[in-house]
């Protein structure tokens, strides 16, 4: 080392990053679990939890530990919920039928969750694949090998307004059809629903990290596949416009919130959408995501809360004002202590 050695330099970023206090003013992005989601399933009858192989720390639970979980959740200052029902095969059909029943599974988890715990939003999906054998998101047209459009978004109008009348907040289609966010919005609109809001999957790719979900809600076992190919309607991976065109008729349609999902992989996507509109952005830190940081931490190969910490942080520098993820009890949790 030589002291004589000196650069002439005006400008030395490393100066903002000398101590603790100097970094904390400098920080840019901030992740608090008031931008998180917390994705749950709930599962029929007086149960106990049932973990989920693929998705360590997440289990099934029965409505009653929901409540529970959700009175957590509030405690810790997540600010909503994201639900999702784990239904009996005996239920599952080609239509998907039990979507349209009045006391499914899922709205009697809305009520029971808004009965105890008012404050938390409650948001669920409307797609049927928890509903279908085949776990496809819709109909089903089978001389066609594809789903059929136009039928599917009228039973998700009527999902959207049996949700409603159950006292969710926000209802969010996931399934990728064209022109499901209008209807929606009429659907909800014309029942008097005005207030219900509207989080649209807008930007929803194919991709291979939604494996681990589709066994939580058991998609993929009925339709015995882990391999469904959705890419007759949701998103190529290859493409970006595509998805400028996605979230711009979305916003035209009425949605309140725009999403994008996955959202590591996608982080261009979620830093362009942020660009284009001015909705407030969801991003989904899907189940692929959460699944790959614990079985790495598990083999003591990663940090587990430092590889959590980080991937958050990386989806709201991108942009996203709100996260849809796994960890949102985790990371709350260790934000506290
Ligand atoms: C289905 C739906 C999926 C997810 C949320 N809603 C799976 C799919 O499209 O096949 C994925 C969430 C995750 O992987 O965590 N409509």
């Amino acid at each position: 080392m030589s002291d004589s050695y000196k650069l002439e330099l005006t400008r030395r970023p490393r100066r903002m990053r000398r101590t603790a206090s100097l970094r904390a003013l400098a920080c840019e992005t901030e992740v608090l679990p008031q931008h998180l989601i917390q994705p749950v399933f709930v599962l029929e009858g007086d149960v106990a939890p049932e973990p989920i192989g693929s998705m360590p720390g997440i289990s099934r639970l029965s409505i009653k530990d929901l409540v529970a979980e959700c009175r957590e959740l509030h405690a810790l200052g997540i600010s909503g919920v994201a639900l999702f029902p784990k239904l009996d095969d005996s239920l599952k059909s080609d239509d998907g039928r039990e979507a349209l029943n009045p006391n499914t599974l899922v709205l009697r988890a809305i009520r029971a969750i808004k009965a105890a715990v008012p404050e938390i939003t409650v948001i669920t999906d409307l797609a049927l694949d928890p509903y279908t054998v085949h776990g496809h998101d819709g109909l089903w047209d089978a001389a066609a090998q594809d789903l059929a459009n136009d039928a599917t978004v009228e039973v998700l109008a009527e999902m959207a307004v049996l949700a409603a009348e159950a006292g969710v907040d926000m209802v969010a289609p996931s399934d990728m059809m064209d022109g499901r966010v209008g209807a929606i919005r009429v659907a909800l609109d014309d029942n008097g629903y005005d207030k219900t809001a509207i989080m649209a999957y807008s930007a929803k790719f194919a991709s291979a990290f939604y494996g681990p979900f589709r066994d939580a809600v058991g998609s993929a076992s009925s339709a015995g596949t882990h391999h469904l190919d959705k890419r007759t309607y949701q998103l190529n991976p290859a493409n970006r416009r595509e998805a400028l065109v996605e979230v711009a008729l979305d916003e035209e349609e009425g949605a309140d919130v725009l999403m994008v999902k996955p959202a590591g992989p996608y982080l261009d996507i979620i830093r362009e959408v942020r660009e284009a509109t001015e909705l407030p952005l969801a991003a989904y830190q899907v189940s692929g995501e959460y699944a790959q940081i614990m079985a790495a931490a598990e083999r003591g190969w990663l940090d587990l809360e430092r590889c959590r910490d980080e991937s958050l942080l990386a989806i709201r520098r991108a942009g996203a004002d709100m996260i849809l993820t796994y960890f949102a009890k985790a990371y709350a949790q260790a934000a506290l202590t």
